[in-house]
């Protein structure tokens, strides 16, 4: 299939552009850069040995994405371009619903119109607020968003849903994603945050490498197994991988279908950072802070339904994201900039 990924450069685009590559797929990258370097699709090249045909883009550009639809007559776009920094969302709420949300609103009325009504988007587990049950399946309601990073993902959601109830010729799939970490096996590509991270994996990986002193863990009096907050970390290859199944078995024949794509299984902060240091023998400094505002205590997924429908399951465990997310970083301390 001959596919547009939007926000190609970044992190998980990156990784699922070389999945893409390795069953045949052919893959154009639509990305401005905003918050990737080019030195990541270069990386992919030497990792796949195949060119990545790349256009320097605004997907709000309308023009400029006519242009890329009519050259290159896809059959399926995956759409992960956007922004994603959650404290930034509450800081910068316009800046977030214009890149979010004009940007999807723009590609799906040039994607429409240019005869391509496939599409896989990169939602988010933070579509189900503070979810009503653990763990969380796709018929759980999306909630009451924390903040406006949260919500855009929640609106454009719905926007694809009236879109694809409005014109039933529109299959369109919607991957909400737990917590990805992690990186390709190679330590040629991982993630690669502007300024301090934000989430706890790069953070942990900064520690490690010196770059930052000690982790702050935010709150160890949450109703969990150790006090400290439970996620579902995925690796990110086999987030990347969950794309190429959708595209497999069930892309242009759907209708709009929803999955999470997570473990299912919960770690606390308390156990990814022991994990990290027992996976890599690096000691990781920390103390304990108070609760960060808008963290919830849990939340994992129940990830049957993409086991059962598209046949997908992680398949790396705690230990292989740990190790290499520590290469990765360990290879590149200071990213793509080395
Ligand atoms: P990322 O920032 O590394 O990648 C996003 C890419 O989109 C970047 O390369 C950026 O330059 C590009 N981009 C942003 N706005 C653009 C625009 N208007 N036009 C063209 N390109 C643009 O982030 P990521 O972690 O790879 O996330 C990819 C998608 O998955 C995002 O939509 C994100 O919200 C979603 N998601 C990420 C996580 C996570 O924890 N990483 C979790 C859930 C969902
Ligand atoms: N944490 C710390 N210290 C840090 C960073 C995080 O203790 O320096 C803790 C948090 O309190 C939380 C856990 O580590 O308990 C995970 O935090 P992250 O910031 O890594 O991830 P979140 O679950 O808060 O959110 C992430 C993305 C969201 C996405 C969500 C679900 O940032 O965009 O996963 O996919 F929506």
């Amino acid at each position: 299939m001959k596919i547009l990924v939007t926000g190609g450069a970044g992190y998980i685009g990156s990784h699922t552009v070389i999945e893409l590559q390795a069953v045949g797929h052919e893959v154009v990258v639509v990305d401005n850069l905003v918050n990737a370097d080019l030195v990541s699709l270069k990386r992919v090249e030497r990792i796949t040995g195949k060119a990545v045909p790349f256009v320097e883009a605004d997907i709000r550009d309308r023009e400029a994405m006519e242009q890329v639809c009519q050259t290159y007559c896809f059959d399926c776009c995956i759409h992960f371009a956007g922004f994603k920094a959650v404290g930034e969302s509450v800081l910068q709420p316009w800046k977030y619903y214009d890149n979010n949300i004009t940007g999807t609103l723009v590609l799906l009325d040039v994607l429409g119109k240019s005869g391509c009504k496939n599409l896989i988007f990169s939602s988010s587990a933070a579509v189900y607020g503070e979810p009503e049950t653990i763990p969380v399946t796709e018929t759980c309601p999306r909630g009451r968003c924390a903040n406006p990073y949260a919500r855009s993902k929640s609106i454009q959601e719905q926007i694809m849903m009236d879109m694809q109830k409005a014109d039933p010729e529109w299959n369109i799939v919607l991957l909400r994603y737990f917590n990805p970490i992690g990186a390709h096996r190679s330590g040629m590509i991982g993630e690669d945050p502007k300024g301090i991270p934000n989430n706890l994996m790069p953070y942990i990986t900064q520690v490690a490498v010196g770059k930052l002193e000690k982790l702050s863990i935010f709150g160890d009096d949450y109703d969990t197994v150790d006090g400290t907050g439970v996620r579902d970390y995925i690796h990110v290859v086999d987030l990347a991988k969950g794309h190429v199944k959708v595209l497999d078995s069930i892309a242009g024949q759907c209708g709009l279908e929803i999955f999470n794509l997570g473990t299912g299984v919960g770690y606390s902060v308390l156990d990814v950072v022991r994990g990290f240091e027992k996976a890599n023998n690096v000691k990781i400094l920390y103390e304990i802070k108070e609760r960060r505002a808008g963290d919830i205590a849990v939340c994992y997924s129940d990830p049957g339904k993409a086991e059962r429908m598209l046949g997908w399951k992680a398949e790396y465990g705690l230990e292989d994201m740990c190790r290499d997310s520590w290469n990765w970083q360990k290879r590149n301390p200071n990213g793509f900039t080395d």
